[in-house]
Formats: structure tokens, sequence, C-alpha cells
């Protein structure tokens, strides 16, 4: 038997049409993707996690030598967060951002492992986590869930 799985997700024409919140959020994930140690790739990623009580916690990406030890912006944004703020694990919105090695921002989406990673936070809280990805000038993605991200991901 075929089967379809469709995804609903938000597209806003760049920056300046989102709401106040989630522009913010986007800024401050581009402050963020300013102190990645990015030196191996040279791509830089931001991330900014928007806390139920409004406290935003960022993160960008660490390399390392032994290249599968380093980490995403988007866990390491999460996993702070989770280890700082342990009774308040109730996150609204995460906001990814990218710029490249030429330094111009660029689109970021999540990796396979960190929507693994969010599913389980968001499972957790349950109730959903929206995800804001930065595509270009004129194009913010939105997801309304991490769920809508990993269908029939494993261990939910
Ligand atoms: N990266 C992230 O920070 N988030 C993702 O979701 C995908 C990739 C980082 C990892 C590595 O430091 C660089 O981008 C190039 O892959």
């Amino acid at each position: 038997m075929d089967k379809t799985f469709v995804i609903s997700y938000q597209e806003y024409r760049g920056l300046a049409e989102l709401p106040e919140a989630d522009r913010c959020l986007m800024e401050m994930a581009f402050k963020a993707a300013e102190g990645a140690y990015a030196p191996y790739s040279g791509f830089h990623v931001g991330a900014a996690l928007r806390l139920a009580d409004g406290t935003i916690v960022c993160g960008n990406n660490q390399e390392n030598a032994a290249y599968p030890s380093g980490l995403c912006a988007e866990r390491t944004a999460i996993f702070s967060a989770s280890s700082m703020r342990p009774e308040l694990r109730d996150y609204e919105a995460l906001a990814i951002v990218g710029v490249n090695p030429q330094g111009q921002r660029c689109e970021a989406s999540p990796c396979g492992a960190c929507r693994q990673v969010l599913m389980e936070y968001e499972k957790l809280q349950q109730h959903p986590m929206r995800v804001l990805c930065y595509v270009g000038e004129e194009c913010v993605r939105v997801f309304r869930s991490v769920a809508d991200l990993l269908p029939f991901a494993f261990g939910m």
C-alpha cells in the first residue's frame, strides 16, 4: 500500500516579515554564529533558543581536529539550556542560521542528529517547539514542531 507523508511549514519573505520576537531570536542566532569555533569547515552556525520564561540561550558550532568530536550549534544551545536550567526544560522556539566561509549569511537546516536530540526535548515538554531556519535574504522557513522535521523518529 502506498502512503504519503506531507509536511506543512510557513515561509516568510525575509527577516523583516517575521513577528518581532522571532526576528529578535534570528538576530541573536547571527550574533551567536560570530562566536563559532569552525577552523576546519569555515562554516559558522548560530542557534538561539527561547525558553518558556523568555530567556534566550545561544549556541554555535564547536569543531575539533578529531572531526566527529565537534558539536553542532543546535545541540550546543539545547544542551547548554538543559544543563544550566534543568528546572525549565520548556522550549518555545529555536532559530538556526548559517554564515559561509566568505562571511555571507546562508541557509542552515538542522542535521539528522540534531533533529533527534531536539525531538527528545520536544517529547519531554509535551508541546511543540518551533524551529526557524534562515534560508536566505528573502526566505525564512518556520516549522511548527520538531516532529515535522523528523517523521517516524526513533524512540518516540
Ligand atoms: N553544523 C551545525 O552546526 N549544525 C547543523 O545542523 C549542521 C552542521 C556545523 C557542523 C560543522 O561544524 C559545520 O557546520 C560544517 O558541517
